[in-house]
């Protein structure tokens, strides 16, 4: 590997900025995301987190800046292409109706691609989830339901994972559970990711580097230690 492919990063957002009804809410955010690293992004509520990962993969479209992936500024990419590689993790599962299997299927099939159901119960027991393909999302609870977004998510065989609080709606097990569950499968992945949260704990657990948002703006990034000692 050369130097330039050790420093260059994953992802890179450049300026970003985005202004909705005449409010700035992400605010000129310049920040490197290396490859397998985790960038956690705390910051009180309507600090503009969410706006930030939603211009991080395009479904909402920058006012100024952008952002390259692996160099590659995201304007010139197809925005399928794009969000194939950037698979996102929300709060509330993102799931239509339905059963499991077709969920997972969703994304492949967009591309025109079949997924086998070996490969579906392959990603259902890489979250803890044998046997589920034929279960209803309906009938499943909080954690479960969380468990099939992130199996939809790893089908589409992403290298970054944007993660808006994805344990926040969750009881306390379940909670436990799915952190743990992304922790172990971002590791064995080396998957890049920035991962929103209010819970500096989980900040400090799951970041390689932390991202504090204010009022849109990023004020400090470093290490965890530092950032949320400062
Ligand atoms: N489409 C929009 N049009 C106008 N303003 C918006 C829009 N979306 C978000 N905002 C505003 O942008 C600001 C940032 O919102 P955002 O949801 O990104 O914050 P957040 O940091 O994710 O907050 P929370 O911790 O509550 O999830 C808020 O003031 C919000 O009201
Ligand atoms: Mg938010």
């Amino acid at each position: 590997m050369t130097q330039s492919s050790i420093s260059s990063p994953k992802l890179e957002a450049r300026d970003l900025t985005r202004e909705a009804d005449g409010k700035i809410i992400v605010d000129h955010v310049s920040m490197k995301v290396y490859s397998a690293e985790v960038v956690a992004v705390v910051g009180p509520s309507g600090a503009g987190k969410s706006s930030l990962l939603r211009l991080l993969n395009r479904l909402d479209e920058p006012t100024a800046g952008t952002v390259y992936l692996e160099g590659q500024d995201y304007r010139e990419m197809a925005p399928r292409e794009l969000r194939r590689r950037m698979g996102m993790i929300m709060q509330m599962p993102y799931l239509f109706s339905g059963s499991v299997a077709e969920n997972i299927r969703f994304g492949p099939q967009q591309r025109s691609e079949d997924i086998s159901d070996a490969d579906i119960e392959r990603l259902l027991e890489r979250v803890g989830l044998p046997g589920f393909s034929d279960r209803t999302v309906d009938r499943l609870s909080g954690g479960e339901a969380q468990r099939v977004a992130i199996a939809r998510a790893l089908a589409n065989d992403p290298e970054v994972l944007l993660l808006d609080e994805p344990t926040s709606a969750l009881d306390e097990d379940a909670k436990a559970v799915v952190e743990t569950l992304l922790e172990e499968i971002i590791r064995e992945e080396g998957l890049t990711c920035v991962w929103v949260t209010h819970d500096r704990a989980q900040a400090l657990r799951m970041g390689d580097r932390v991202a504090v948002m204010e009022a849109g703006r990023l004020l400090r990034i470093g290490s965890p230690q530092e950032v949320l000692n400062a």
